[in-house]
């Protein structure tokens, strides 16, 4: 079987698309290979380029900043992106490009397998939850392909708002609590044995962020809505979302579900 190094050497050597012609190293991604965590970011910047690593630019120190305020540090966690090289001038990756670099991160979900992944901005949102947007879909987990997704916006764009900066802070705060309650419904139940419950999903009423957040949230009406499986297939974001020169801009958007497509909370 391969290894996550075999996958990064041959990350390393890749010509699928135009983007391998102007890198300086191509970014593979990094962290241990039984990271709970897996974040998808969009694509590396100029540092990034620079160093073969990503998140490694003023992005990157956010991101460092996040993982802080829940107690992480990012050796503990995988970080990897849609595209593993940098598109010139930071523009949006193209779709043939996300489509060429697809296999390299379905592989890497494979080998990582991940208790919860975090998608960071509208590109690796989209690739699980094609036609949402992004300033509805954060900050609820939802399962995709019997994977367990977190939406969140782009570090990147809370640099650039401190709205989105207080959005990012906000859904950041809600992993601890998901990785209690994923870890809980991971662990094999023995005949027998008590399992104790984290202390905030053991109360009688979750309060209503956790509740939130759950794969089966309650509807209006109170009745469990099922998970709604979406096909995992790489997509390009809605061209309603504005797109700018940095990657990634998460910018507010209209709301509304396209046609067709069922909102689950
Ligand atoms: N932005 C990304 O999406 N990825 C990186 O690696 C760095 C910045």
């Amino acid at each position: 079987m391969d290894t996550l190094e075999d996958l990064a050497q041959r990350v390393r050597g890749c010509t699928d698309c135009p983007l391998h012609t102007s890198r300086t190293n191509a970014v593979p991604g990094e962290g241990p290979a039984d990271a709970e965590i897996l974040f998808i970011g969009e694509g590396p910047g100029f540092h990034e380029d620079r160093q073969g690593r990503p998140f490694v630019g003023p992005a990157g120190n956010f991101l460092e900043e996040l993982l802080q305020s829940i107690g992480m540090t990012r050796d503990q966690v995988y970080i990897a992106n849609m595209v593993k090289c940098r598109p010139p001038d930071n523009r949006d990756p193209a779709p043939n490009e996300i489509a060429a670099c697809g296999k390299f991160l379905d592989r890497q979900i494979e080998l990582i397998d991940p208790l919860l992944i975090i998608t960071l901005g509208r590109f690796s949102m989209s690739r699980f939850l094609p036609g949402q947007s992004i300033s509805r879909a954060r900050g609820r987990l939802r399962s995709v392909g019997g994977r367990q997704v977190f939406p969140i916006m782009h570090p990147a764009a809370g640099l650039r708002r401190q709205e989105m900066r207080a959005s990012i802070e906000e859904d950041f705060a809600k992993v601890p609590g998901l990785l209690d309650v994923l870890r809980m419904q991971a662990e094999p139940a023995t005949p027998g044995s008590i399992r104790e419950e984290p202390a905030h999903y053991a109360t009688e009423t979750p309060p209503p962020s956790l509740w939130d957040m759950l794969p089966t949230a309650p509807d209006a009406a109170g009745a469990n809505t099922p998970p709604v499986e979406h096909p995992v297939e790489p997509q390009h974001p809605t061209p309603d979302e504005p797109s700018s020169d940095e990657p990634s801009s998460d910018e507010p958007s209209s709301d509304e579900p396209p046609a067709g497509q069922q909102r689950l909370f």
